[in-house]
């Protein structure tokens, strides 16, 4: 399979967590890239949201998947944010690339993220509100760059993980 797997959806949805095991399971290299923004940059996401402001961090952000598109075939995690710059929307669209959309209610994403003090987002007295809201602008979105969808609140990780597998195998 020459093409990178790209794993989108909102926060709390476990990109990370699935995508390091869907990487272990086909014997791909596993990007995140949050992770690889916090590693280039020496700084918690954190930081540059107050540095730079959410502007600053998507442009990094851009970036970073732009650069993780040229290493190897592998599995990208991206922020939940990845689909809200136009920038990125050629990278999601093209033939070259797999969208996974990872897909979880806001209840599911409030439960998952509810010790979460990373994300700078969240750091807001009402988080189901502000989840809420985030889901009703990025969903559609989700939806369109989508080639496979994987429904995490009626799934384990394991499940989703065979579903993918299973409709990457279909021609
Ligand atoms: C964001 C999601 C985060 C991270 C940043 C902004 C967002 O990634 O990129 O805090 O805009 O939804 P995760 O989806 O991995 O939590």
């Amino acid at each position: 399979m020459g093409k990178h797997i790209i794993l989108i959806g909102p926060m709390g949805a476990g990109k990370s967590s699935l995508g390091k095991r869907l990487a272990k399971r086909l014997k791909r290299p596993f990007y995140d890239c949050d992770q690889y923004l916090e590693e280039r940059t020496g700084v918690s996401i954190t930081t540059i949201f107050e540095l730079e402001g959410e502007q600053g961090f998507r442009q990094r952000e851009h970036k970073i998947l732009t650069e993780l598109l040229s290493h190897d075939f592998g599995i990208i995690a991206t922020g939940g944010g990845i689909v809200t710059e136009s920038v990125n929307h050629a990278l999601l669209a093209s033939d070259e690339n797999i969208v996974v959309y990872l897909m979880a209610s806001v209840a599911s994403q409030q439960k998952r993220t509810s010790h979460d003090k990373s994300r700078p987002l969240l750091q807001t007295p009402n988080r189901h509100a502000k989840l809420a809201t985030l889901a009703a602008q990025r969903q559609p979105l989700y939806e369109k760059f989508a080639d496979i969808v994987v429904d995490t609140d009626r799934q384990n990780i394991g499940k989703s993980i065979e579903q993918i597998i299973s409709q990457l195998e279909q021609p």
